[in-house]
């Protein structure tokens, strides 16, 4: 009796020329974003110890950093502004200062590279003192109306700015519909706005978090980021924001979400992204310190996970990487 069937796997892996014609391309740079930290000053560029290989860049130093990865294929970044304790306030009022880094930035980086793609995060937790993404009310209640309207003005200053797109994270309802009417508005009508669709309630934020200082004190962000537990809730969040007018879908987390961006993927034909959160980029950092793993092979492994379930963008910190990835 014949001890196998004809179906002999190892018949098409014998060799790399034969591997690589089936496999799928690793995603090129343009398809990547780069998430950076920017701050106030001049002449920064200071290591996050939680993130090796990510700085909080002063906008003079990003545009030099930027010159560099630029070379490298990259052409999209997310910006996020991290400010001093004492400018935060209950209002998140400094969010809209054109003192803030992420004006400076923008402003600086449009001027520098006319084809960068440049986005700017929407949300409040960076800028309010208590840390959550939205305006609290007299009952003690983050106030999803009052914190869309804040989160529109925002948008409206990082478009004056200069960016290509806005990305609100904060989770709060009707947030899309809110900023497209400011935008539109003003006459910013080619502003994209590439939501947080599905963002869920996350303990691989952690790093982030420490780089913000913006884990909310004794209460967590599950009153409106969405748990992982429930599947139709997650999916019904990126059709929504669909309907509102978002340009750009996102799935945030990236490993654990798979299913998720798998499952968006086959509902919806706008652009999907995923965002490979600090969490996941640290651990795999802890894991290779720690001689247990290989870094970029590891990275490179994840990265086209998230590319087979179906996101298109990949929003990744192994951005500024890229070379060492396509090498590995
Ligand atoms: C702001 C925001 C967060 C992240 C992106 N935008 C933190 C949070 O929602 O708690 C996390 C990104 C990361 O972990 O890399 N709301």
């Amino acid at each position: 009796m014949k001890k196998f069937t004809n179906n002999r796997m190892r018949r098409l892996r014998q060799t790399s020329v034969l591997r690589e014609m089936f496999n799928s391309p690793f995603p090129g740079p343009e398809k990547f974003i780069w998430p950076v930290f920017v701050i106030n000053g001049k002449n920064k560029k200071e290591p996050i110890d939680s993130m090796p290989g990510q700085f909080r860049f002063s906008p003079d130093m990003l545009k030099q950093e930027m010159e560099r990865i630029i070379e490298t294929g990259i052409r999209s970044i997310l910006i996020f502004g991290v400010i001093d304790k004492d400018k935060k306030d209950p209002e998140a009022s400094f969010s809209c200062s054109s003192d803030n880094p992420v004006y400076h930035s923008v402003s600086l980086l449009r001027e520098s590279f006319m084809d960068l793609t440049i986005f700017t995060d929407i949300c409040l937790c960076g800028y309010t003192d208590h840390s959550q993404c939205g305006i609290i009310n007299k009952k003690g209640n983050i106030d999803n109306d009052v914190t869309i309207s804040k989160l529109s003005e925002i948008a409206l200053h990082h478009a004056k700015a200069g960016a290509t797109g806005v990305a609100p994270s904060a989770m709060a309802d009707s947030q899309v519909n809110a900023i497209r009417e400011r935008l539109d508005g003003k006459g910013y009508i080619d502003t994209l706005i590439m939501s947080y669709s599905t963002k869920f309630a996350s303990s691989f934020y952690g790093p982030f978090r420490e780089v913000e200082d913006s884990e909310p004190e004794g209460s967590s962000r599950r009153k409106y980021q969405q748990s992982y537990a429930d599947k139709n809730q997650a999916v019904r969040e990126s059709l929504i924001d669909e309907s509102e007018g978002a340009d750009i879908l996102m799935v945030k987390p990236g490993l654990a979400y798979l299913d998720i961006v798998a499952e968006i993927r086959r509902e919806t034909r706008l652009p999907l992204a995923v965002y490979n959160v600090s969490g996941e980029y640290s651990m795999m950092h802890a894991a290779s310190e720690k001689g247990f793993c290989d870094l970029y092979p590891m990275a490179r492994e994840s990265i086209q996970g998230m590319q087979r379930a179906g996101a298109e963008i990949i929003i990744s910190y192994w951005a500024n990487q890229y070379q060492s990835i396509i090498n590995s």
